[in-house]
């Protein structure tokens, strides 16, 4: 592992750029291998074992690429397997999203809440442990089925239907919306459309300065003075996709 070596981030489609574009914020000239694992999407409906052996696939390649740390930019991928890959391979630094219910108790506890995730991650272990710490009695948990792999598609009316049917019987009770899923801050105006004035909490700025965090105390920063460069992998070699990663992170 060495200070040069790349950081390897992945999710099941595009949505990991919501990542991506935090971490870029405060760590511009490390380089980064993006994998999204867009022919495998979605992975909120699948079992344990399926998502542990997609993961360790991607982990497999990115080792293999000298990747100095694994960014698990998927909540429903962190959930289920971030422990089974920490165990298995002790010597590789994993850095896994979380959905941001800790900060609502930091922040905003009185509020009202309204949790959005895969089914995938609100059923998870990891998930259940986290929202009985900080549960603030006032909390609906809402399995977004189908949401990230809409967003993926890009189809903008189809994503304003599915949250007007899945939404809009919380219009007006909810002040608190956890973005539960990296796809869901692609939408964050779409949700508002629906939801009127909320505030968003989302897990991947305190994911990036964790990130920053664990490489220097390991002393892994990349001490290059210009910026890093980012190469972009897909597992079904979509080249739509690609240029709309490009796309989102400049904008
Ligand atoms: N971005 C993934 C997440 O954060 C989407 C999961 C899926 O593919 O269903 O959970």
């Amino acid at each position: 592992m060495n200070k040069n070596g790349k950081i390897g981030i992945f999710d099941s489609g595009i949505g990991g750029v919501t990542v991506l574009k935090e971490i870029l914020k405060i760590l511009p000239n490390e380089n980064y291998i993006y994998f999204s694992d867009s022919k495998n999407n979605p992975y909120g409906d699948k079992t344990d074992e399926q998502i542990n052996y997609l993961c360790e696939k991607i982990v497999k390649l990115f080792i293999k690429e000298n990747c100095k740390a694994i960014v698990i930019a998927c909540n429903t991928a962190s959930a289920k397997s971030a422990k089974y890959l920490r165990e298995k391979y002790l010597n590789m630094k994993f850095i896994a999203i979380e959905p941001a219910y800790k900060m609502v108790h930091d922040y905003s506890y009185d509020n009202p809440t309204l949790v959005m995730a895969t089914k995938g991650t609100i059923q998870s272990e990891k998930f259940n442990l986290l929202y009985h710490k900080y549960d603030n009695h006032k909390t609906i948990l809402l399995p977004c089925v189908g949401l990230a792999d809409i967003i993926e598609n890009g189809n903008k009316e189809r994503i304003r239907e599915y949250l007007i049917n899945n939404l809009e019987q919380y219009k007006g009770k909810i002040k608190n919306v956890v973005l539960g899923c990296t796809h869901y801050p692609l939408i964050q105006d779409l949700i508002v459309e629906v939801l009127g004035d909320v505030k968003f909490f989302n897990g991947a700025p305190y994911l990036a300065k964790h990130l920053k965090e664990v490489l220097v105390e390991n002393d892994l920063i990349n001490e290059s003075t210009s910026r890093g460069n980012i190469v972009f992998l897909d597992s079904s070699n979509d080249v739509q996709k690609q240029e709309r990663f490009f796309n989102l992170i400049k904008t």
